[in-house]
């Protein structure tokens, strides 16, 4: 796009959760529709953005005027990111990435046994691709993390959001209050928008298009501040 205030921008959103296999018909996975991604990707591409889309398992249409890459696995969009990741300006990471994966992929589908015995899944902890785009982060980039918490007995959602966003380091971090009607597969969202500090820029209610849009607001507004844009 020619006009708008991400008019010449490069953004790199990933959306959807991956897929780790267990064997050639099982994986390990979990209820991101991708929703909330796609809803970034559309807003920013309304706003002049150049956007390419990493979409892990979504069965939602390609937005036109997007390019759109879809994947499955934590690899594979880790891959995908990275072959995208030097051209961006700004990426933001609001696909829900598998913690951990099998050790190893059975050749053949796992049987049941007579016994009832079945092997216990080992699995391994996959990279964490946003601390890698952050350590490997180009002065122009500004780079967004997405967590979803809950409120428990040590703290509430604020409180893990806050010292999640000092631990990962992104220049804003989304964190999205899960449960109730809100978040995986919901029409509406509601988030908090942290600096990288902690400090909290704003709070969004409303469908996944409006929190897009509150998003990229920050985006603009911190890029602007940073000289960057
Ligand atoms: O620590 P947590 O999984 O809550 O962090 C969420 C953020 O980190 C999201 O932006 C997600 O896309 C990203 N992430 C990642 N690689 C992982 C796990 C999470 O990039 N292996």
């Amino acid at each position: 796009g020619e006009s708008g205030d991400l008019a010449g921008t490069r953004v790199v959103v990933t959306a959807g959760g991956t897929r780790e296999p267990i064997d050639p018909v099982r994986f390990l996975g979990n209820r991101s529709t991708g929703m909330q991604g796609y809803a970034v990707a559309e807003e920013a591409r309304d706003r002049g953005a150049e956007v390419v889309l990493v979409a892990a398992n979504v069965i939602l249409p390609d937005p036109e005027g997007v390019s759109v890459v879809h994947v499955e696995t934590t690899a594979q969009l880790a891959e995908a990111v990275d072959e995208h990741r030097l051209a961006a300006d700004v990426i933001v990471m609001s696909a829900a990435v598998a913690d951990f994966r099998p050790a190893s992929v059975g050749d053949h589908k796992t049987k049941k046994t007579s016994d009832g015995v079945v092997a216990p899944i080992q699995l391994v902890v996959n990279p964490d691709i946003l601390a890698g785009l952050v350590e490997r982060r180009a002065p122009h980039q500004t780079i967004v993390g997405f967590a979803a918490e809950t409120g428990d007995a040590d703290g509430d959602v604020l409180f893990h959001g806050r010292a999640k966003a000092r631990r990962k380091k992104a220049d804003l971090l989304v964190l999205n209050e899960v449960g109730h009607d809100l978040g995986f597969g919901a029409p509406t969202n509601a988030v908090t928008i942290l600096t990288a500090d902690g400090e909290a820029l704003g709070s969004a209610e409303g469908s996944k298009r409006e929190v897009a849009a509150a998003v990229l607001d920050q985006v603009v507004a911190v890029r602007g501040a940073a000289g960057t844009s």
